[in-house]
């Protein structure tokens, strides 16, 4: 039976934030927007993740505003985000409030699918999350059939818990959640081709015919290609791929490669290569300017095989030996890659991506340079063992854990319980600070206070002809 595969294009998000610290502006996009929604997507992701941040910090954008461009030119494709469960788009537990209020928000501009996703897989940190999607995005997706879709994703790793077991299980949880996707997300590329296959096997067998099955993956140690192929094979409905100028690498495997390969076969993408060709040379050029302002580094075009090696994300070992050439201790780099597994195991096989790999991390640096396992406890190492980041995988070790906690009582229940609605406080702030011109001014005001008011000041100043601290002194537009 045919079965055709889709393709998400990350161009105008992971690519750029994996190649060159998400640095793409929206004007270097919107020349080739009309042709990426003929291409014939399943969806282009363009928002969340640090997009949000950077445009405020680094390219006095508004994010908001960038989501209604993006949705102004992409009248057919739906726009994907990715989303961090109850951290959002910033790096704290927000309250429910707000998680519902970003999601409203977000489709209402022009997101047609959420991807959302917990560090530790834990479901009660998307629970919130998936509920709002299903509310705002359900009443979308009445009207508009390829919008509105909740994309649960499972944050992929390995280690002694995770096997099918465990993976099957998390999709049928999330599956019975409501999710219309599942997605396997392998941020760290730690997934291989054969394992893959076996994976997708099991889920595809598992999940409801309706539910698609959704692969992200990254090129970091070479295997992505191979990755995508084999779980296409084993009947994955869509895998993410980046266009060449800024695919491979750390990036996603390259888009081109993958239609090619499967033109004319039963999984055809049904995207016809020469429509690519002409994006692909507008993102080459983009490239260079990002290669040439400082963002993009040809380094992360390179194949990294330390992954395959130590079994540690690319970027937690580099991390690692940052940490160690601070203290003057690089020589310890091999008891600490012995010692990543042992803190791992400690603290319930947390899997090691952002913020647990550095977490875990650090703590194996401090317990090999101190001499002493657990001596010196970051308060990052002490929250994850009190259950403030979610529910671990395994029980941690015990004797690790009174050591750690030294006394503290970890809490069993979904941290942001603890958390009073926020919205109206933030609101009479940002009105207050008199910067306030949209509701989801709010929304980027709670997910990073400085850099958005930072923000709101420029966006005044260019709005008003004024500088609003020369303002108080009564001189001077800029
Ligand atoms: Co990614």
């Amino acid at each position: 039976m045919a079965k055709k595969v889709m393709i998400m294009d990350t161009i105008l998000r992971d690519a750029h934030q994996s190649h060159a610290a998400t640095r793409m502006r929206t004007e270097q996009m919107i020349p080739v927007l009309p042709q990426l929604d003929e291409v014939g997507y399943y969806s282009l992701e363009g928002w969340g993740g640090a997009t949000f941040d950077s445009c405020m910090r680094f390219l006095h954008e508004d994010p908001w505003e960038r989501l209604r461009t993006l949705r102004k030119y992409l009248k057919k494709t739906p726009i994907q985000m990715l989303l961090r469960g109850q951290n959002l788009l910033g790096y704290r537990n927000y309250a429910d409030d707000i998680v519902e209020k970003v999601v409203e928000k977000s489709f209402e501009n022009g997101i047609g699918v959420i991807r959302v996703f917990d560090a530790l897989n834990d479901p009660r940190n998307i629970e919130a999350s998936m509920k709002a999607i299903k509310k705002y995005g359900g009443q979308l997706h009445a009207t508009d059939p390829v919008r509105g879709i909740c994309e649960a994703a499972i944050s992929y790793t390995t280690g002694p818990v995770y096997d099918l077991d465990y993976f099957v299980k998390l999709a049928k949880t999330y599956e019975s959640m409501g999710a219309d996707n599942i997605c396997i997300k392998d941020m760290a590329n730690l997934l291989l081709p054969f394992q893959a296959y076996e994976l997708v096997t099991a889920l595809k067998k598992e999940l409801r015919p309706e539910t698609k099955l959704h692969l992200h993956t990254h090129n970091t140690t070479g295997t992505g290609d191979m990755v995508n192929l084999m779980a296409i094979r084993a009947g994955v409905d869509i895998v993410d791929t980046a266009l060449s100028p800024l695919g491979n690498g750390t990036s996603q495997p390259a888009t081109e490669p993958l239609v090619a390969t499967l033109a004319g076969t039963e999984y055809d993408t049904g995207i016809d290569l020469g429509k690519l060709i002409p994006i692909a040379n507008h993102f080459k050029k983009v490239a260079a300017e990002l290669e040439k302002e400082g963002s993009l580094n040809p380094k992360v075009r390179q194949v990294d095989v330390n992954t395959l090696i130590y079994q540690v994300p690319g970027g937690m070992l580099s991390n690692l030996m940052n940490q160690l050439k601070k203290a003057g201790k690089e020589e310890k780099l091999p008891e600490v890659l012995a010692e990543v597994p042992n803190v791992r195991k400690d603290c319930g096989y947390p899997p090691l991506v952002t913020p647990s790999s550095q977490i875990v991390g650090t703590q194996a640096v401090m317990n090999v340079v101190m001499g002493e396992r657990y001596k010196m406890v970051t308060k990052e190492t002490r929250d994850l063992f009190a259950g403030k980041y979610g529910q671990l995988p395994m029980p941690v070790d015990p004797e690790v854990a009174a050591k750690v906690l030294k006394g503290e009582k970890p809490i069993t229940y979904r941290f942001a319980d603890d958390l009073a609605p926020e919205y109206d406080k933030l609101k009479a702030e940002v009105v207050e600070k008199g910067y306030y011109t949209q509701e989801e001014d709010v929304l980027s005001y709670a997910s990073f206070p400085e850099v958005a008011e930072t923000f709101f000041k420029w966006r005044k100043a260019q709005r008003e002809g004024v500088d609003t601290d020369l303002a108080k002194t009564g001189v001077y537009p800029v």
